[in-house]
């Protein structure tokens, strides 16, 4: 008897059961399949047109604490490739893998977060982005505008896509979508970034984020730059892209790994701007330098929009500015800052925080211009981000800061000094007078932006807390950079030929093309602001303030209990049995009473 209860105990823990695997998997030729290895008996896995790449099977009889590999099979069923490494289930209670890229041993990374300055103002609810895991893109469109778009990346063609979404839990797929090359200057590399634009008005979505971007990150090596940015202006509660790793394949063929984020539309402004509620949105710019001399400095120029380059000041959402004058409301912000005299004006703050500025949201984005080292933003080129007049601030809206691409910092595009004040940052030659008139010139706006910048390197932005969130992205995304630097670009233009090797030095030392290093970068530009406002960085990792209340969203943890697929959506989950199949239960009673037996 004592036997027969050892014998059961050693059951509970390791059960028979009928165990789903899914593997993440792009055939070498097409004819190859996948399959699951257990102590060498291979089991195929099927793959069909609305789950490719995740191919999936049942191995009946299996215990909870299997142990398993992937394999690669040919057409005749013998493996070609087997994973050099060996998976386990999570839990003995798992009757089913996640869907698990081939050869990728984690699923599941751990990532650190950051330290919260400020409260963030967060994003509604959406599976788009998760934090700690690199989703698979699979996209599927007629080869000839495929290799259009290639081909020629300034003609602005597009392409009608099948579109899957693969991550651990979800394959989510829509079709008929529309994808583009993005960018500007991006468009050189030969490494093409891209936009996914879901049409929702044809009720094609995508978990409330129809507008996205697949950043190339192809100018510099660590593939971490815009990260770091997009992670630390959450931290700082400024409302921001959001952004998470993806694979890219389209027609079956590997493009790289790419980092997702938002593109700023309509769709962003009610998801994030406005946490999912329905506002009606006001004006919204977008700001850029088109050459050197066009600059989005926001220097007044007289009372008409021609007066104000069309690519320079772009109109995203006319909010309630007259057709023929859609930069009116602009144009009005731009003479207030021109009339304000930082040395006579009365209550700056209250000049610009009651009617005109989000002011603490427009101080935070510039700490972190300096901090990082924006060379293509707005304190020094007068470029790259957008001016929102939110309906929702103060008593009757203000404008507000929504910044992007933040591939340009930490040393990459310009050489910068991390050891510089942020007062020679830039010679104000153009004019930049939204730093120059507030930042500079004003004794009480430059308090506020000094307090600022104190609280953040006190918090967020300083090694301690720095540091192991760039080693674990680093960790993270190592295969998958090292994958996309294997790969054959599909486009003419630049290759900057970064390499493994500047992948990971980069973060410590100054590699190829780049004047700086992460995180060095980070130690020197605290340190310098802690002497230029001599104060001591306090240690520990400790929030400055609470975390902002979770809607349930993205963010730091990977929460997914999420699941019901949104309206009009096509998600489709492979959770196997939750719990054991009836064949498993007879199993176990079989070996149970033949335990009976001998005891
Ligand atoms: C494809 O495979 C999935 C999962 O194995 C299954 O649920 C689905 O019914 C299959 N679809 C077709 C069209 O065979
Ligand atoms: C495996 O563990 C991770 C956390 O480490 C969890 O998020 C995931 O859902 C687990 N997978 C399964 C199949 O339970
Ligand atoms: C694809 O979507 C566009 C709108 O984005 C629509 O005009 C077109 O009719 C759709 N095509 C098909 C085949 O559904
Ligand atoms: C979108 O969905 C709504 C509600 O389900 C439906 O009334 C409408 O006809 C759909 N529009 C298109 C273009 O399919
Ligand atoms: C600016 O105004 C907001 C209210 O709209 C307020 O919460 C904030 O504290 C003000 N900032 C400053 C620096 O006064
Ligand atoms: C800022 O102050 C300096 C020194 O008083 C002055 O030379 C400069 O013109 C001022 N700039 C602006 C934009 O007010
Ligand atoms: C960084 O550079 C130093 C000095 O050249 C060298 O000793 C060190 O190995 C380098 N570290 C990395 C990770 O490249
Ligand atoms: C979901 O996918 C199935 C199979 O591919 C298709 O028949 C159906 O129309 C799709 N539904 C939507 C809402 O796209």
């Amino acid at each position: 008897m004592v036997k027969f209860l050892v014998g059961l105990a050693a059951l509970a823990s390791v059960a028979f059961a009928d165990i789903t695997f899914s593997c993440i998997g792009y055939p070498s030729v097409s004819t190859n399949t996948f399959g699951v290895s257990i102590n060498g008996v291979i089991t195929k896995l099927v793959a069909n047109e609305t789950t490719f790449p995740v191919w999936s099977g049942v191995v009946p009889g299996t215990t909870s604490a299997v142990q398993y590999s992937y394999v690669e099979l040919n057409a005749a069923g013998t493996a070609v490739k087997t994973e050099a490494f060996v998976r386990k289930l999570n839990q003995t209670t798992d009757t089913w893998t996640e869907n698990e890229f081939f050869e990728r041993p984690v699923t599941h990374h751990v990532v650190p977060r950051l330290p919260y300055t400020y409260l963030a103002t967060y994003p509604s609810k959406s599976k788009a982005f998760k934090e700690t895991q690199i989703a698979t893109l699979h996209l599927n469109g007629d080869k000839a505008a495929i290799d259009a778009l290639n081909a020629n990346p300034e003609a602005e063609t597009e392409a009608r896509v099948i579109f899957r979404f693969i991550n651990a839990k979800t394959i989510y797929t829509q079709t008929n979508i529309t994808l583009r090359t993005s960018g500007k200057s991006s468009k050189e590399f030969a490494k093409q970034s891209y936009k996914i634009k879901f049409d929702t008005d044809f009720n094609q979505t995508f978990f409330s984020r129809p507008n996205l971007k697949l950043r190339s990150m192809a100018t510099e090596p660590t593939y971490l730059r815009e990260k770091m940015y997009i992670d630390t202006l959450n931290a700082v509660g400024v409302p921001t892209q959001q952004g998470s790793y993806v694979r890219l394949y389209i027609n079956n063929e590997p493009y790289g790994l790419y980092l997702m984020v938002d593109d700023i539309k309509k769709s962003f402004l009610k998801q994030t701007v406005h946490g999912g509620e329905n506002v009606i949105p006001g004006s919204l710019i977008q700001a850029n330098a088109p050459t050197l001399t066009e600059q989005a400095d926001l220097a007044y120029k007289g009372p008409l929009t021609a007066a104000y380059g069309k690519e320079t000041y772009t109109m995203q959402n006319l909010g309630n500015n007259p057709v023929t004058e859609p930069l009116s409301q602009l144009i009005t912000f731009m003479k207030d800052l021109q009339d304000f005299n930082p040395a006579t004006t009365a209550d700056p703050v209250g000049y610009w925080n009651n009617t005109r500025l989000d002011l603490d949201g427009f101080l935070r984005n510039m700490a972190l211009e300096y901090l990082f080292g924006g060379f293509d933003n707005y304190w020094m080129a007068g470029s790259n981000y957008f001016i929102y007049f939110n309906p929702t601030l103060g008593t009757s809206g203000k404008w507000q800061w929504l910044p992007t691409d933040f591939d340009g910092t930490f040393g990459n595009g310009a050489e910068i000094d991390p050891k510089g004040s942020y007062k020679a940052l830039y010679n104000f030659q153009p004019d930049h007078p939204l730093v120059s008139k507030l930042i500079i010139n004003n004794t009480v706006i430059n308090g506020l932006f000094t307090t600022i910048l104190k609280e953040i390197v006190s918090t967020t932005f300083k090694p301690e807390a720095m540091n192991p969130h760039i080693e674990a992205i680093n960790k993270m995304i190592s295969l998958d950079a090292q994958w996309d630097l294997s790969l054959t670009r599909k486009s003419p233009g630049k290759n900057p030929g970064f390499t493994f090797d500047d992948f990971n030095n980069n973060l410590v030392n100054i590699t190829k093309d780049m004047s700086g290093a992460i995180k060095p970068w980070v130690a020197q530009r605290a340190a310098a602001v802690s002497t230029e406002l001599a104060f001591q960085i306090p240690a520990g990792t400790v929030d400055r303030v609470p975390p902002p209340p979770r809607k349930g969203g993205n963010g730091d943890d990977d929460n997914d209990n999420e699941d019901t697929p949104e309206k009009g959506g096509n998600a489709s989950h492979n959770n196997g049995a939750a719990s054991l199949t009836a064949s498993a239960m007879a199993l176990v009673a079989m070996v149970a009473s033949s335990l009976m037996l001998f005891a």
